[in-house]
């Protein structure tokens, strides 16, 4: 093998890239176990992982190199489930439960996306600034407005990140201004942005997006379900948040077994694609048994569940028993961006949850928060959020080197750290997102 031609294909432009980035390299081997290589090198070839060396293997002699220092090198992260309309107002009229913090803040603030003047310009600095997050991969939900919903696509697609985005679905219980005409209206505006969208990017796909059950009709399900077979298609929305979001979903659903029962009625738990969950703070082992059998991904939204008095899922119990779990900011219930403070979030709240309610459920360590926010949430991209040979190269260059301290820290002290003092922004100098140099 040589690699005169690094980064080039054969009759096409060059889009993947080669190449070998040396530093400390950091990732997750498994739930327990990180993964610490001082000085190593870590191969890239067309995009995808060769593995980390300690000494460089002969074979990729060739390639360039990138000598990042003393720096961490560290997995993207994938934030499995953010509101990118609700950035304007994160931090703002967190005094509110759910349902209420819907019809005050959430629900008057997306009616502003039928102005595409409106949407071009917070969209413009939620993709600006998600670019420049630790977030390589993200799961969007936009609003129920068609056109903004495909200029926030073009705007993702132009960062280089690669995302999945939803044009929500809402034909009840909700204010006129921001109701969709009905089921069939609904599902049109719907089937149009799918045609407009669906394989037109690189980087972005679209996303079925039920916004949850209480805004939902039965006929709108329906509908969704036929689409999701269809097209083959992943879905999203919200589970078992709040209680009084699942006593209404009882009252809506009469016939449903539990919250979760009254998607999978319609086929959108799972079954027919590539499902994500926000939230679930009160499944019932029903609900968990059906999230089990049918591989349906939990977002977990420990800031979320805090800012709005949901509750703290359970997420040790849900990684023991070997769910598919990630980490989401579900900005703007959660009021920060950054994946490493949603991995301190996690971890402070799986000890408040352990302390105060249930002490059969260990808190988290930092180990598994880290495996939450790139290997647990990167999986449902397929193999994405390690640098195991094989994995699409998703990379952090960390530069930690302000952090004053007396004695030198090890680096896996440095990077647990970080966790908790990581600015949004301010240290990450550097991002590959699937072989990628986005900056
Ligand atoms: N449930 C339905 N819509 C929303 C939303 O926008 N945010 C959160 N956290 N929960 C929801
Ligand atoms: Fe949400």
């Amino acid at each position: 093998m040589h690699f005169c031609h690094a980064g080039r294909r054969e009759g096409s432009i060059m889009t993947k890239q080669s190449f070998i980035l040396k530093g400390n390299i950091c990732y997750s081997k498994s739930k327990e176990e990180f993964a610490v290589t001082e000085q190593g090198y870590l191969v890239c070839i067309d995009g995808i992982s060769q593995g980390v060396y300690e000494r460089l293997p002969e074979q990729y002699a060739g390639l360039p190199v990138t000598d990042y220092g003393d720096a961490l090198i560290l997995p993207g992260m994938t934030d499995l489930h953010i509101h990118a309309p609700q950035y304007t107002f994160r931090g703002l009229g967190m005094d509110l439960e759910l349902l209420e913090w819907l019809e005050t803040h959430t629900f008057p603030e997306e009616s502003r996306y039928q102005e595409m003047e409106y949407a071009k310009k917070a969209y413009g600095i939620f993709t600006e600034d998600l670019k420049n997050s630790a977030t390589t991969r993200a799961v969007i939900f936009a609003t129920i407005h068609r056109p903004a919903t495909k200029l926030l696509m073009d705007q993702l697609e132009a960062t280089g990140l690669k995302t999945y985005v939803g044009k929500v679905n809402m034909d009840r219980n909700c204010a006129d201004y921001l109701r969709e005409a009905g089921a069939g209206a609904s599902l049109e505006e719907t089937k149009k942005w799918l045609e407009e969208t669906m394989g037109r990017y690189q980087n972005t796909k679209p996303i079925l997006t039920p916004r949850f059950v209480p805004t939902c009709s039965d006929e709108l399900m329906e509908g969704l379900g036929q689409l999701q077979k269809q097209y083959q298609l992943p879905a999203q929305s919200h589970l078992s948040e709040n209680l009084s979001e699942i006593d209404w979903v009882k009252e809506l659903c009469p016939w449903s077994t539990c919250y979760g029962d009254a998607y999978d009625h319609f086929g959108l738990f799972g079954k027919n694609g590539n499902t994500i969950m926000a939230h679930c703070v009160y499944s019932s082992e029903e609900e968990i048994s059906l999230i089990e059998r049918n591989g349906v991904y939990i977002a977990h939204c420990p800031q979320s569940n805090t800012n709005l008095s949901s509750g703290i899922a359970p997420v040790r119990k849900y990684l023991d028993r070997g769910l598919k779990v990630g980490l989401g900011t579900d900005i703007a219930g959660g009021a920060n961006l950054s994946m490493f403070r949603c991995i301190a979030d996690a971890i402070a709240v799986s000890k408040l949850r352990w302390r105060l309610a249930d002490q059969s459920w260990k808190p988290l360590t930092a180990e598994e928060g880290f495996y939450l926010a790139t290997v647990g949430g990167g999986s449902f991209f397929g193999k994405v959020g390690s640098f195991e040979k094989g994995y699409e190269l998703d990379a952090l260059i960390v530069e930690d080197g302000h952090e004053r301290c007396a004695r030198p820290l090890t680096v896996k002290e440095r990077v647990e750290r970080y966790l908790y003092l990581a600015g949004e922004q301010g240290r990450l100098t550097g991002k590959y997102v699937a072989g990628q140099k986005l900056f």
